[in-house]
């Protein structure tokens, strides 16, 4: 069965909207523990946009799951990784100009950067992860480069409908039989909500699923109420 990853990165946006101290992540992330989380994913950009470099060295210290460090492939990162030294690292593209990740990493076109960046964190005993989309030269380079897990991109499959999502939902389950019969270990995400998240769990040796945007949109939707209640008694009460 898969298990859970929890991106908290929507939290950090939050806090720098105003850039203060609340909410905070690592608060966060020990409520995503309490509810189930079986990870902890934060994805520390260059720009700095909603992670900071003090979160992640705090998520270290204090969570009681797994750390997966999304990065991009730079020495910047590697350099902080090696301090951090997460469970494991994902690796991921990234732009300046995007709101979120959109394609998944071009390992093939990547191969010298990526396999010296792979080794040096494996030599720190961090396992690493390719964020790629389901397509099997990619899973082929990634296998040949070291990497010890893939992510499959679930966005494409996430945006489509009928039968376009069935047939992208095809490719995801081969590109995960073909992962593993060559020793990698999947995990998938990106885009998965309380509709459309189960067919892609229910994908044999499928190893875990990262979520994070639909999460905290739910926690939004369950938790306003409640703190539109306590503030209003504030109010009214003498
Ligand atoms: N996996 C990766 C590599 C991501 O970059 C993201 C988004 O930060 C996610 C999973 C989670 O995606 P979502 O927020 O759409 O659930």
């Amino acid at each position: 069965m898969a298990t859970l990853g929890v991106n908290i990165d929507h939290i950090a946006n939050v806090r720098q909207a105003r850039k203060t101290v609340e909410p905070d992540p690592v608060q966060f992330a020990f409520l995503a523990e309490l509810g189930g989380a079986d990870s902890i994913t934060v994805h520390l950009r260059e720009d700095r946009r909603h992670i900071q470099d003090r979160d992640v060295f705090l998520l270290k210290e204090t969570i009681k799951t797994k750390l997966n460090l999304e990065m991009a492939a730079t020495e910047e990162m590697l350099e902080i990784a090696k301090k951090i030294l997460p469970n494991y690292v994902t690796l991921v593209p990234e732009k300046r100009e995007e709101v979120t990740t959109e394609g998944g990493l071009d390992v093939k076109n990547n191969m010298q950067n990526l396999e010296k960046i792979v080794g040096n964190l494996k030599d720190s005993n961090i396992e690493v992860s390719a964020f790629i989309d389901p397509f099997g030269d990619q899973i082929n380079y990634c296998k040949e480069i070291g990497f010890n897990f893939i992510e499959l991109h679930t966005g494409k499959y996430s945006e489509l409908s009928g039968t376009e999502q069935y047939k992208e939902l095809q490719r995801i389950i081969e590109s995960t039989h073909l992962a593993n019969d060559l020793g990698l270990v999947v995990n998938a995400g990106h885009g998965l909500n309380y509709n459309n998240v189960k067919k892609i769990a229910s994908i044999n040796n499928m190893n875990e699923l990262n979520i994070g945007h639909s999460i905290v949109a739910r926690a939004l939707a369950i938790g306003l109420e409640k703190s539109v209640r306590e503030m209003k008694s504030l109010i009214t009460s003498n």
